[in-house]
Formats: structure tokens, sequence, C-alpha cells
């Protein structure tokens, strides 16, 4: 070997070197290190942060190290109702300033998640958002860009593709089951939030809050949708909320969305906040389905919500009863997606929850708002990447 190497000799070594540590590194991230746990901040103590936050303590592969809001008394109480043992702040900007993370979730209100989802980027931060993970497409689409310009990960709510009876409603449309897909019709209501303004206020609504979740379903089992056409209408013209008191409701209470697939396919969503469902949260014991697949040799019913899921009612016989399958949940939970997707960045792997997917979803939702103010059909632009299963 001789004493001394050339400069190019010298460059192609410490490359090398470098390339054999980045693997090093990488593979601690899989795992073999057990310390090295995704560092989480979770923005938004309200009423799903109950829901979060068990999950996320759940994991060995997650660390919360800090709770945000701006109701900064929330935070305290979440962190030692949880007995999180994290660092508090009253807003993003000292968020980000304090204690080093790698994720934040976010769990606000609505209209402020696009520019905190946006400051957490601009930080280096990765990002998990409950839905919609921006006020418009057009905003969704620029932070997917700066997600991706960074080398970074951005994911939206709803998770309902993890459910098992989402894969086996898949497959059974993939493997020709139902035979020609026709039809399909997605619903889900209940009498609407009682706690905060925001569901109701301009960039609230059923859709964001409710819609979200059979549109996800639908196009993930139908594919992406080439146009909408939809009516949406305020049923309550006013509320009385927690905290508030009596407000004015401005966002759609009411909509009904009508989406084409590609091959002559057409599906139907109905949400609102003004359906009588006396099952609403507590989804175990629902025996109605929320869902309904048409093809012309099949078809097939997700009992339960969709976030909920309760098994799949398939028929496919013009002799046989139908048949109740897929009941068991595999551990899925609708509260799930932060931690699955944080999981994915400790483990190296690639989550079904696609972010192209949310924003296609986020893009449906504001032409239905287009439709209906207009009456016209509106074209989409996005797609994702399918089938999902
Ligand atoms: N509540 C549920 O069961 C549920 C279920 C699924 C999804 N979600 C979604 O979760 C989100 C939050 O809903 P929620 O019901 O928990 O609402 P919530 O009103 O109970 O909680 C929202 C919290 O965010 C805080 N907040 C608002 N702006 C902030 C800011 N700029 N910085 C830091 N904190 C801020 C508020 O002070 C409040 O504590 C919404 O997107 C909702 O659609 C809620």
């Amino acid at each position: 070997m001789p004493a001394t190497i050339s400069r190019e000799q010298f460059l192609k070594q410490t490359a090398l070197a470098g390339a054999a540590l980045l693997v090093s590194s990488l593979e601690g991230w899989a795992g073999i290190l057990p310390d090295k746990k995704l560092k989480v901040a979770v923005i938004g103590c309200g009423s799903v942060s109950n829901r979060y936050l068990p999950q996320l303590l759940s994991s060995p592969l997650i660390e919360v190290v800090s709770l945000c809001d701006i109701k900064y008394e929330r935070a305290l109480a979440q962190n030692a109702q949880y007995k999180v043992n994290a660092a508090t702040y009253p807003n993003i900007d000292e968020l980000l300033k304090g204690v080093p993370f790698d994720m934040m979730v976010t769990l606000t209100n609505m209209q402020v998640h696009g520019e905190l989802n946006k400051k957490a980027l601009l930080a280096g931060r990765h990002v998990w958002s409950e839905k919609p993970m921006a006020n418009t497409y057009a905003e969704g689409k620029a932070l997917l860009e700066m997600a991706k310009s960074k080398n970074l990960r951005l994911w939206g709510a709803p998770a309902v593709v993890n459910s098992p009876q989402f894969a086996f409603m898949s497959k059974t449309i993939q493997e020709g089951k139902l035979g020609r897909i026709a039809s399909a019709h997605g619903q889900y209501g209940h009498t609407g939030p009682t706690w905060s303004a925001f569901f109701y206020e301009k960039g609230g609504g059923s859709m964001p809050d409710l819609g979200v979740y059979n549109m996800a379903t639908l196009t993930g089992l139908l594919g992406p949708a080439k146009s909408v056409m939809a009516m949406t209408s305020i049923v309550n013209p006013e509320r009385t909320v927690d905290d508030k008191g009596k407000i004015k409701v401005e966002a759609e209470d009411n909509a009904h969305i009508l989406l084409e697939h590609d091959k002559g396919v057409i599906s139907h969503v109905m949400c609102g906040f003004n359906y009588f469902d006396p099952h609403g949260h507590e989804a175990a014991g629902q025996q109605l389905h929320s869902i309904q697949v048409y093809g012309d040799k099949g078809n097939m019913r997700l009992i339960g919500y969709d976030w909920e899921t309760n098994g799949v009612v398939l028929d496919t016989s013009w002799t046989e009863p139908p048949q109740l399958l897929c009941t068991e949940k595999g551990g899925y939970e609708w509260q799930e997606g932060a931690r699955v997707t944080g999981e994915s960045i400790v483990k190296g792997i690639e989550p079904r929850i696609n972010v192209e997917h949310a924003l296609h979803v986020l893009e449906i939702i504001e032409a239905a708002r287009k439709s209906s103010a207009s009456g016209m059909k509106i074209r989409l632009q996005s797609k994702f990447p399918w089938p999902m299963v």
C-alpha cells in the first residue's frame, strides 16, 4: 500500500467512508441502537390529543419531548395527565426554539394547520398533520414541495387506509371479485362537535372534519377522482359551543359530493353536522354500513365507520346469503397515523399512508365548494399512487 495517495484517491476513499457513515447512521435509525428514538412535539392539546398521546407514548420508537398549546394550561394539563414528562410551550415559535425534536404532530384548530406545518418544515422538522394538512390545495402542494426540497416527510390524516378492512376491500376489488365496478357510496355524520367554534367557522365544515374519511376511503379503493360535482348547505345557521357561546355557522354543515373516477366509476359522499346517530364516537357497536361498493358480479358493505370498522359484508352469489368477513381490527386504531408514520421514519420503511393521497382529498374538498358555489363540474389535477393495496 503506498505511503502517500493522490488527491483523487483521497477524495474517493473519504467519499466511501462518508457513505459508510451514512449507512451506519441509517442502520441506527432502523432500530439497531435502542436510544435512537424519534423525538416528537405535539402542538394542540385539545380533545383529539387524548387519543393521540396514549398512541405515541405506547411506541418504543417514539419519545414525546414537547407539548404546545396557545391555551398554555392545556399543555400543562396533558403533560400531567399522561405523565409525558415533556417540555411545554405556549406557541410554535418557542416550541421550535426549545428542546430539539424530529417530527411535529399538528392537532390544532383546522384553520391554522397550514401555517403551523409550514413553520415546522421551514425549521427542518417532519410533520404529521390532522386533517386538513393545509387550508387550500395550493397551500398543501407548496408544503409538499417544500418538504421534498428539504428531504423531510409530511403526512396528513386520516389513517383509514391502514385498517385491515380497507386492505380486504381493496384486494377484493383488485382481484375482480365484484366484476366491473360501477358505483360506491360513503357517509358520515353526527350532530356536530360541541366544544370548539372552529368546526363551524370559515375553513372548518363537515367536509374537512367528517367527509374527509369517506373521500379518503373511496378514492383509496376506486382510484383518484377526475372531477367533482357537489351541493353543500348550512342547515343550522346558529350553534352554541363551549369556547365561544352562540356563534354563526359559516362553513357547510351538510354536503353531497359526486366523484368521477376512471373507467366510468362514480362515487358519492354524504356528510354533515345534523345527522342523528346515537353511535357517534362510540362506534364499536355500529352494525350499519358506512361504505358500499357495487360491481356487476358482487357488492360489499363496510360495517361501522370507515375509521372504526367492524367487518365487511360481501355479496357475490345469486343463491347464497351475503357473508360477514374480516371482522378483526388487527391492532388498527384511527388515531394511529402519527405513531405509524413516526415509526416508519425510524424503521426506514414506507407506510401505506401517502401524502399525495391526502393532498388529493384536499383538492376534492376545495373543488366541492367551488362546484356548489358555481353549479359547475370541477376538474381535478392531483393524483396519487394507486392501487394502495
Ligand atoms: N376531537 C376529535 O375526536 C377529533 C377526531 C379526529 C380528528 N380531529 C381533528 O383534530 C384537530 C383538533 O380537533 P380537537 O377536537 O382536538 O379541537 P380542540 O379545540 O379540542 O383542540 C384544539 C387545540 O389547539 C389549540 N390551538 C389552536 N391554535 C393553536 C396554535 N396556533 N398553536 C398552538 N395551539 C393551538 C387550541 O387552543 C386547542 O387546545 C382538528 O383538525 C380535528 O378535525 C379531532
